[in-house]
């Protein structure tokens, strides 16, 4: 979500083209608005307005913008409305500083609020402006640039990253605290961005950054300094030797094992977004007053409907009616009316059996909203208010991180409508991290076996039976067996029949869920079936299962999301082990168009 790019070269130059292509490959992280500024001499150029990189280039001519040093930004909205005031980079308070940022300053309101009582003028309610104004605050105390960001950085509460520049200097300087950032090093000029992609068209020659360093980049150098006591940190650059598709893939050998990993940190990103969107209220407020409410999607979107038609009894006391977005029309449609409310959830945005859906809802007088995760997508442009799911670009074709954010998002929302405190989900991104850490490992060790069989079955029960689903339908889609995902206690009413000697069944379980998964699992270990549990540590579960795949200690409604970890891990591996490409499953396609 949003990224920065910025350049210092040798001589004035026209860098409008670099910073445009430089924005376009940072397009992928998802954004809103698009922005540029050059620094020449004792001149600031800056220009930015909301839309699409290549229009925002049209309308304001960036490609005409020169100067020594220059920076663009690609914002998704988070703090103030995506608006041109709002779009980055921003100006210190006399317009002799320019500066950007990625990531999220979470005490943006309390600290605009400082800037103007400090007399700072303050243009926006972009917390990348406050990432300006705190240098600025050190810099009028008379200090150094360094000192000035070790200043900010004490003030600026979040994970972000920034880079500012100022008139009649040489120098660019970046900092990194929680958001990527990394340098390129070329023949006359250095540069910095938010991720590799933007820099490796220009140099191969990279430093990586870490947390609490800042840097300072002239064009033939850079330095950096801890923000800690400001010492010198030497660093040798590394020369990036793979592939453009290889550097996208992150070092992971498929789209899709990237993606699972991606999870901890787009959880983090989404739950940040949700914090600070008045579109949240809105969403809350029309539910709580809705005599009935759906909850739309199709495939791996519905699975996270039927999660959240879950949490929302549990923690609301709120009945929802999840639905797959083919059956509403037939079904529901003759019944619903203004005083109901619709939730349409596709990550593509484009799935034409979820939009068929939404302009009947509409016709009918229904208020609808979207969650989505491609931001100019059909749905998020028909629909008044939507959610973002702010999970980056989901190459791989099977839902994996687009996945998780749905049910965190779906989660956010029942614990804000209940009034239960959000902060208890702040664990989730340390939680996902520890899931997949441990699991992995487990779960390779039962691929082998499991991948003998071609008819499987996944079951969970409460919370964890969309999970179940979830999992089956990852196996069917990318390994090409046949995985029937089912509410356990269902199974000994005709798939039982189905045991044999040494067939694996997967069984997923919330804590408080284990006496009757406990039920099912015996059912099948006596009729000589392979019971593999994913849940929590539990005495019962170890004598009972003849695996288990065991999740960190968790909140039952949290702990019913990591269940889903363990199981993406093994469809992949699966699929890997079977020769399969997991990113781009046979028959299959990303987004579907057509009925
Ligand atoms: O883009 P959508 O979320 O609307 O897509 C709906 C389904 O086609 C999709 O979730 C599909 O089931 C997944 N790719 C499966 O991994």
């Amino acid at each position: 979500m949003c990224g920065i790019f910025g350049i210092v070269t040798a001589q004035e130059q026209n860098l409008g083209p670099i910073l445009i292509e430089a924005a376009r490959r940072l397009t992928y992280r998802g954004y809103d608005s698009v922005g540029a500024a050059t620094i020449s001499g004792a001149k600031i150029d800056l220009r930015k307005d909301t839309g699409r990189v290549d229009d925002v280039a049209a309308r304001h001519g960036l490609a005409e913008m020169s100067g020594s040093r220059g920076i663009t930004q690609l914002r998704w909205a988070t703090f103030g409305a995506p608006s041109q005031v709002n779009a980055q980079p921003h100006l210190d308070s006399d317009g002799d500083m320019v500066g950007a940022h990625n990531g999220n300053v979470v005490n943006n309101v309390e600290l605009r609020e400082q800037f103007l009582a400090e007399g700072m003028t303050v243009r926006s309610h972009n917390d990348g402006e406050s990432c300006v104004h705190a240098t600025e605050r050190y810099i009028n105390r008379g200090m150094d640039f360094i000192e000035a960001i070790r200043g900010a950085h004490a003030d600026l509460q979040g994970d972000y990253a920034f880079v500012i520049g100022k008139i009649n200097d040489d120098k660019l300087y970046a900092i990194k605290k929680g958001s990527g950032l990394v340098v390129g090093i070329g023949e006359g000029f250095t540069c910095v961005s938010s991720d590799l992609p933007s820099i490796l068209p220009l140099t191969r020659k990279v430093l990586r950054i870490q947390d609490g360093e800042i840097i300072t980049l002239w064009a033939d150098r850079v330095e950096l300094h801890s923000v800690k006591d400001g010492s010198l940190i030497q660093r040798e650059p590394e020369q990036i030797v793979e592939t453009m598709e290889a550097v996208q893939k992150g070092g992971f050998a498929h789209f899709m094992l990237k993606e699972i990993h991606d999870q901890p940190q787009v959880a983090r990103e989404v739950m940040h977004m949700l914090a600070g969107s008045s579109d949240v209220q809105t969403v809350i407020e029309k539910i709580r007053a809705a005599r009935h409410v759906y909850f739309i999607g199709c495939g791996t979107s519905y699975h996270a409907c039927l999660a959240g038609a879950v949490y929302f009894a549990q923690v609301v006391g709120k009945a929802v009616i999840p639905v797959l977005a083919p059956q509403f029309i037939p079904q529901y449609l003759p019944a619903v009316g203004s005083e109901d409310v619709g939730l349409f959830v596709s990550q593509s945005g484009e799935t034409k059996d979820v939009l068929n859906a939404l302009q009947s809802a509409e016709a009918r007088g229904m208020t609808c909203f979207g969650l989505a995760n491609v931001i100019g997508s059909t749905l998020t442009k028909a629909t008044s208010c939507w959610l973002p799911l702010c999970c980056g670009y989901e190459i791989s074709v099977p839902a994996t991180k687009t996945f998780t954010n749905q049910v965190v998002t779906f989660l956010y929302l029942a614990y804000r409508l209940g009034g239960r405190d959000v902060r208890e989900l702040d664990a989730i991104p340390a939680l996902m991290e520890q899931t997949i850490r441990s699991t992995a490992p487990q779960v390779e060790a039962l691929v082998e076996a499991v991948n003998r069989w071609q008819d499987l079955y996944c079951l969970g029960y409460g919370a964890t039976y969309p999970m179940a689903l979830e999992g089956a339908l990852k196996l069917k889609e990318i390994t090409y067996a046949h995985c029937e995902g089912m509410l356990s206690t269902e199974f000994k009413h005709g798939p039982l029949s189905a045991v044999t000697a040494g067939l694996p069944i997967l069984f997923a379980t919330g804590p408080d869920d284990v006496p009757v998964i406990i039920s099912g699992i015996n059912e099948v270990t006596c009729r000589g079936g392979r019971a593999i549990a994913i849940g929590q540590e539990d005495a019962r579960l170890r004598a009972n299962a003849s695996d288990l795949i065991t999740l960190p200690k968790a909140e039952a409604e949290i702990s019913s999301l990591l269940a889903v970890l363990p199981l993406q891990l093994l469809s992949y591996h699966m699929a890997v082990a079977r020769g399969y490409d997991p990113d781009f499953p046979r028959n299959l396609s990303k987004t579907l168009t057509v009925d």
